[in-house]
């Protein structure tokens, strides 16, 4: 039997998430070098350049036609396009990474015709790699044990795990500590991690109960978002958007429309 597309994707994106974790962990420079990108606390650090090319240097031998939609910057032309779009953070926490704080993962997301059919996060020093495929559910390897992820489920807020961040950009940072202190009164309780892609694995392995986010970017949530919905859980913007606007909200299904109508509340207080 041949290996479908979606498959043979899969296969790839978890041996390239493989040898970049390896260069990630086994090559961290002890004085690392870094810039500063849109502000002065949005750090890009040498290991996130040298890990995007690796990702990109990879996928190129193999699928030569394939485009690219990178953290660092990676949008290459391709003359003659295939159907498949890379999405990929290198890095995501970058900042948990710089302070060696092991929240931090590997993130691939693979559109095939515009549609993200493969999402791969990587978390090395967690010893995790959570991973789905379009229709065939979600699954988290730890330390090589396989297990299905299922989001949790409940629709109280006041008994749910909300976990959100926030962006590089003080005034925007206001905002979101603004509405946060709210969110800490009406939740169990809140988290605050510092890399997105793995929050919403969190979401999908039922460690969190939703997650939300003002600012986030396509390769931030690309592969997070599908292994939450193939979990059982649901994603989108807010009051009906699709993902990639200004918001990003998950949760397991029964308490999406709660958080939903709590973060519209916020936003029409806060972000206006
Ligand atoms: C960041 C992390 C963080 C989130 C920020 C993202 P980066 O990604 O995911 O948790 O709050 O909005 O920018 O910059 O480390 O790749």
């Amino acid at each position: 039997m041949t290996e479908s597309l979606n498959q043979s994707l899969l296969n790839l994106a978890l041996d390239i998430a493989k040898t970049t974790s390896d260069l990630l962990v086994n090559k961290r420079p002890e004085n690392m070098s870094y810039e500063s990108k849109s502000t002065p606390v949005d750090l890009v650090t040498e290991m996130d350049k040298k890990a995007e090319e690796h990702i990109v240097q990879r996928v190129q031998a193999v699928r030569p036609n394939d485009s690219f939609l990178g953290e660092e910057g990676t949008a290459k032309p391709v003359s003659n396009p295939s159907n498949v779009r890379w999405i990929i953070d290198p890095i995501d926490g970058t900042v948990n990474y710089f302070y060696n704080h092991p929240y931090w993962a590997i993130s691939i997301g693979i559109e095939v015709d515009g549609e993200i059919q493969v999402g791969v996060v990587a978390a090395p020093l967690l010893h995790e790699v959570y991973y789905a495929v379009k229709n065939e559910g979600a699954y988290l390897e730890h330390d090589g044990k396989k297990s299905k992820l299922k989001t949790n489920s409940g629709a109280k807020l006041d008994k749910a795990l909300v976990a959100t961040g926030f962006g590089y950009d003080p005034e925007r940072r206001k905002k979101q500590g603004a509405a946060l202190a709210e969110m800490v009164a009406l939740a169990r309780d809140t988290r605050r991690a510092g890399a997105a892609a793995i929050d919403l694995c969190y979401v999908a392995a039922g460690r969190l109960d939703a997650y939300y986010e003002f600012g986030l970017y396509p390769w931030d949530f690309a592969a997070g978002s599908l292994i939450v919905t193939e979990a059982g859980g649901r994603v989108g913007g807010l009051n009906g958007e699709k993902l990639g606007g200004d918001w990003s909200l998950a949760a397991n299904a029964d308490l999406f429309d709660v958080l939903n109508f709590e973060v519209s509340r916020l936003k029409d207080k806060y972000f206006n």
